[in-house]
């Protein structure tokens, strides 16, 4: 059977766009930052021959890894490499990223394609994969998982309460569709080491509960059900924290009430976290 080009395969082509556009907007330095991206077996089996492995990587790597990724066995994602800068992902796809598809005994990973130079996935993929199990039980249709160091939102934990409420709070006064984007606020772990194991089932465990998770003084992890929407929520969460940053050294004068913000869940018809607004 002949396969297409595989460069031409449009999640291969999304992930080379949003990988620049976050570098473009500063906030994945150097390597920092890693995406995994669930995909189609059938649309993936019209690029590579499905029965072909070019070699195994197993979870064990980085850093000692002990997590059980059985419940995705057989899914197939494509992840970005540790140690590859997102910068230039856009011009060279195949050393930057893989595709790779869970073993059965969910321990390692048969690479299809990439990581050409050698190299494996991200050192974050014990939080990535636990991540999609967590969101996927609460939503089937969630594919994407997606670590930034967004910089707005990075100065703003030097300086503002890290407790969930306060945050979310603060975060959705900044931008009146903040509480539409991210309705079940923003959840918040304390520094923890990345690469862990252990920073993967407290991140993963968050996301039984929000879509945002903020690792304190490192950056942000973000789920949704494709690029554009992950995408999406992690730039208004920044955006909102940009707002912070340019206005809580002034004198505030005006806000945006719990009321209005209220009146906005209800147009939209969306269910909010109401225990993160003070209501009278
Ligand atoms: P990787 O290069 O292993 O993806 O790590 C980058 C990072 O942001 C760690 O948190
Ligand atoms: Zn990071």
């Amino acid at each position: 059977m002949a396969y297409k080009d595989i460069l031409s395969a449009p999640f291969v082509t999304e992930m080379r766009d949003t990988c620049a556009n976050m570098y473009r907007l500063g906030w994945d330095e150097r390597n920092g930052g890693n995406i995994s991206y669930l995909l189609d077996e059938k649309q993936v089996g019209e690029y590579l021959d499905l029965d072909r492995v070019v070699r195994e990587i197993p979870f064990m790597g980085v850093n000692a890894s002990a997590f059980d990724a059985k419940a995705l066995a057989g899914k197939i994602f494509i992840v970005t490499g540790t140690g590859k800068y997102f910068k230039n992902v856009h011009g060279d796809p195949e050393n930057n990223l893989g595709i790779v598809r869970i073993k059965k005994d969910g321990k390692a990973a048969e690479l299809l394609w990439g990581y050409k130079d050698g190299g494996r996935f991200t050192s974050e993929f014990p939080a990535h994969m636990m991540s999609h199990m967590a969101r996927l039980n609460v939503d089937p249709e969630n594919r994407v998982v997606m670590h930034s160091h967004p910089t707005h939102l990075l100065a703003m934990n030097y300086v503002h309460e890290l407790d969930e409420k306060k945050l979310t709070h603060t975060l959705w006064e900044m931008c009146t569709e903040c509480i539409v984007v991210f309705p079940d606020g923003v959840g918040v772990l304390p520094w923890m080491l990345c690469g862990t194991d252990d920073i993967g089932i407290a991140t993963a465990d968050k996301m039984k509960d929000f879509r945002v998770v903020v690792w304190a003084l490192h950056g942000v992890y973000g789920a949704g059900k494709n690029m554009d929407e992950c995408f999406g929520l992690i730039e208004t969460v920044e955006k909102a924290a940009q707002i912070y940053m340019l206005t809580s050294h002034m004198k505030r004068i005006n806000t945006i009430t719990d009321e209005d913000m209220l009146k906005l869940v209800d147009l939209f018809k969306v269910k909010c976290r109401t225990d993160f607004l003070n209501l009278k």
